[in-house]
């Protein structure tokens, strides 16, 4: 499953398109009223793959995500040919973990026979609250009794699982939130993504919250939430392994590990993010985000990238910070030097250790304790100073 040393290759896929706009979300996500042309974006994806693989030839490919937007919107034979131009560019590890992104909904689920034969081996469902009041307040398609049957059937069809809720709602006490963990622990396999809702610039939410008409919880609030997340998923045997990531020993997300381990990955499909090592040394790529012109960027040019920046030291070690901390496991420091060309300030370090933000389990390692993730933006900006 890779190491913080060796975290292997990654290559994310983006769908970019959701069945209707959910009022918290700014991810590249878009609605059409005609449905996309799919073949065209088939051929698009493929190319730009092997685009990708010309720039990154010969990586072992540990993990391969489809996200989005709302991949589970896609035709099984699309997921397959995307699949298939991942394999025929790169070798595929024998262990490769595959996951599809997936709505609840009762339309989705008819689909996943045919992404397990096309090759998916990990669900991620976006399940986001287990009472119709709050799935109606986020803009849900689905209701529980759809996601419930959907995580039923996800069980049964796929090796691994793993399921999304948003906490931190309007109005929601750390009781009825403990509750309501507990019950989404009892279907879930072994892995949970729990996300404090997050309000969005630009999102229907901001305007509403603007206007007094939305109300999350304070500070306070959102601290014992976070407190009774923490001790209701550490009791199930799915501690934190990221600030908002649980799983049991062994369930991690591989392809977030290559994420937060500041691995390589390619970035394919419009909006998606990649880092590429090439001879000249590590590059943050980019592509066009609006979904008709990357496709016909694609189809002119091979790829939709629209930034390729070669990354100084200063900024691979401080976007290494940046993800490492937010692993239970922390960073290795012998890798950070490699990567920064310095040392983290000993002074700074031993200052935050006194306050108890960061702690050093062994001697070449640091990793943020609790206290330090309510507050890691600020150990991060301390720490690459
Ligand atoms: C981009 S979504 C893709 C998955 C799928 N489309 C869905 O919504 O179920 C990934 C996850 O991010 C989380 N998310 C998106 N916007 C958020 C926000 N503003 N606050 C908290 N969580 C958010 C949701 O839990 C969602 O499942
Ligand atoms: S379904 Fe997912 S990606 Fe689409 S708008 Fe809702 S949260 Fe965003």
């Amino acid at each position: 499953m890779g190491t913080s040393r060796d975290p292997g290759f990654g290559v994310y896929v983006h769908w970019p398109f959701c069945a209707a706009k959910c009022p918290y979300c700014d991810f590249n996500s878009h609605v059409r009223h005609q449905k996309p042309d799919e073949k065209r974006f088939t051929a698009a994806f493929v190319r730009e793959i092997a685009t990708m693989a010309a720039r990154a030839p010969g990586r072992t490919v540990s993990s391969i995500f489809l996200g989005g937007g709302t991949p589970s919107l896609m035709e099984p034979a699309t997921v397959g040919a995307i699949l298939d131009a991942v394999a025929a560019h790169w070798p595929v590890a024998s262990d490769v973990e595959v996951t599809l992104e997936a709505n609840p909904s009762s339309v989705e689920a008819e689909r996943f026979r045919g992404y397990r034969a096309a090759g998916v081996n990990r669900v991620s469902l976006g399940v986001q609250a287990l009472n119709d009041r709050d799935l109606r307040f986020l803009g849900r398609l689905h209701n529980v009794d759809e996601a419930l049957k959907a995580v039923e059937l996800a069980r049964a069809i796929f090796p691994r699982l793993s399921f999304d809720l948003i906490y931190a709602r309007p109005d929601q006490t750390p009781e009825a939130w403990a509750t309501e963990l507990k019950s989404a622990i009892g279907r879930a396999a072994d892995h949970l993504s729990l996300y404090q809702l997050t309000i969005e610039e630009g999102t229907p939410f901001y305007a509403l919250r603007a206007a007094g008409k939305l109300k999350v919880p304070d500070e306070d609030t959102g601290a014992a939430l976070y407190a009774v997340t923490q001790e209701v998923c550490d009791a199930a045997g799915l501690p934190a392994y990221e600030i908002s990531n649980h799983a049991a020993a062994g369930a991690e997300c591989r392809h977030n590990l290559v994420y937060w381990r500041y691995g390589e990955y390619a970035g394919v499909g419009p909006g998606a993010h990649g880092r590429l090592v090439g001879d000249d040394g590590r590059h943050a790529t980019a592509n066009e985000k609006n979904p008709e012109t990357w496709l016909e960027k694609v189809e002119s040019w091979g790829d939709g990238m629209v930034v390729d920046d070669r990354l100084t030291s200063e900024e691979e070690g401080d976007e290494m910070l940046l993800m490492g901390l937010r692993l239970a496991e922390g960073i290795d420091l012998a890798r950070y030097r490699s990567l920064a060309g310095r040392s983290l300030d000993p002074a700074r370090l031993s200052d935050l250790v006194a306050h108890g933000m960061v702690e050093t389990p062994a001697s070449d390692r640091v990793r943020a304790t609790r206290a330090g993730f309510f507050v890691l933006d600020a150990v991060v900006a301390d720490l690459a100073a």
